[in-house]
């Protein structure tokens, strides 16, 4: 499906963006390790989070969903049972390489492969420091590449660096811990966002967290039980940001933006923002679920400076920055973002697919570098046909700038958006004006 944006006179109103993906995908496969029924409200039900309920199906969780509350009938550490076929992933890294944590501790055989994307992302470092742990595993392209097969168990608990900060990989060494003899650690040069530590605690695993000079470090003990948890689940910082940003650059704008997620490993955006000289606001101030929760009032903001974003920004705000790129579009300057190498491993090559879009609507000052990108401001977005590379946050983003484009912007793939935010472009119609 194509769509074509174009430019609009104001946005304003008030959106609940839907829930948060990562505590969505984290309360079904946390939940099914659990000792009982837990309950989620509120649950993201788009492409990614429904390819979590899939695979957790095939290993034997039951999982319903009755007058909008999702129940997940946790199966205990050692009650899930080996699929009989491979299990699809679809487009989602984050159920694959938490899964893989969870597989780690399991005697059977599993397959797991995904689509096009998914299976062009790298797989190793995740299934190296399982391996390590005592995992059997196999994968295409000497262990790299999806279609990866594992069979787990007899864990040993390791001390591992995640160098690249990544939420994913220190989740599923953290789950894989469960099942793990002595304790498992993990070392983050900067925190990456702590949802699996979070709800794991709650659940009342045996988990320390510290503050060092070298910075975080994590550490859990094998063997409790968990307990089931009830949790209501708060709109997502990385789906709010699309609208914050619609409010920003459209002239005239104001949006309230309920119930969003403002955990500080994820918030970077709103923050750059506001560094930015943005009218962002959080108010209503509460926390649900051990995580800090907010509305945000998002107004016009036609006197933005240009910003740089160094590699210890980067984590709190890693999907936002092909957002944040296209905000530095009308921000008076150079903003310079650096350390993101990350982003060339998402859903697509996100530095790539950033660029070559601007310069596709009328952006020539961009600069395409090895770990991030350069942009200069203000400039004027003519407008045209952008690639989305089926890459959802990608084609809400050039939506987003469609709507300051002289002469409207095309989406390619645009129907991607489901991955995360199915509800997408009926919420841009009902917060538009054209
Ligand atoms: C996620 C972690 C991040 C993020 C992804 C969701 C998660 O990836 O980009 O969209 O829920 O753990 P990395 O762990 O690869 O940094």
């Amino acid at each position: 499906m194509e769509i074509k944006i174009e430019k609009a006179q104001k946005v304003s109103g008030t959106l609940r963006v839907p829930s948060d993906k990562s505590i969505s995908h984290r309360a079904v496969i946390i939940s099914s390790l659990a000792d009982g029924v837990s309950t989620v409200k509120y649950f993201l039900k788009a492409g990614d989070t429904l390819t979590t309920v899939n695979a957790y199906r095939q290993l034997g969780v039951k999982i319903d969903e009755s007058e909008g509350l999702l129940f997940i009938h946790g199966v205990n550490l050692h009650g899930f049972k080996e699929p009989d076929n491979v299990i699809d992933m679809g487009n989602s890294g984050t159920t694959t390489r938490l899964t893989f944590g969870v597989l780690a501790g399991q005697k059977f055989f599993t397959c797991l492969t995904g689509d096009e994307s998914l299976r062009k992302r790298p797989m190793r470092r995740v299934l190296q420091p399982l391996k390590l742990m005592g995992a059997h595993v196999d994968a295409r392209q000497k262990g790299e590449y999806l279609p990866a097969a594992i069979r787990g168990g007899n864990l040993r608990g390791i001390e591992f660096f995640n160098e690249k900060s990544s939420a994913q990989v220190k989740s599923a060494i953290l789950l894989a811990g469960l099942y793990a003899e002595r304790r498992t650690a993990v070392i983050e040069p900067v925190m990456s966002r702590n949802h699996t530590e979070n709800m794991l605690k709650i659940m009342g695993a045996n988990i320390k967290e510290e503050f060092t000079e070298g910075g975080y470090r994590v550490q859990i003990k094998g063997g409790s039980t968990l307990k089931p948890i009830d949790i209501n689940v708060p709109a997502d910082p990385s789906s709010a940001a699309f609208f914050a940003a619609a409010a920003v650059l459209v002239p005239n704008s104001e949006i309230l933006l309920k119930d969003v997620l403002v955990n500080i490993t994820r918030d970077g955006f709103f923050r750059k923002l506001k560094q930015m000289g943005a009218n962002i606001e959080y108010i209503n101030h509460r926390t649900e679920a051990g995580e800090p929760v907010v509305d945000i009032i998002a107004k016009y903001s036609p006197d933005m400076k240009a910003v740089s974003v160094s590699k210890e920004e980067v984590p709190s705000m890693i999907d936002e920055l092909p957002l944040l790129a296209i905000v530095a579009t009308q921000a008076e300057g150079e903003t310079i973002i650096q350390g993101a190498r990350e982003l060339r491993v998402k859903e697509s090559d996100r530095i790539k697919a950033t660029v070559e879009n601007l310069k596709n609507v009328g952006v020539a000052n961009v600069e395409e570098l090895e770990d991030g990108m350069i942009i200069r401001g203000k400039t004027k977005i003519k407008g045209g046909v952008v690639n989305s590379y089926k890459d959802h946050r990608i084609a809400m983003g050039f939506s987003i700038l469609g709507l300051i484009s002289e002469e409207g912007i095309t989406i390619k793939d645009a129907d991607c958006v489901y991955i995360s935010y199915p509800e997408f472009y009926d919420h841009l119609k009902k917060v538009v004006m054209w």
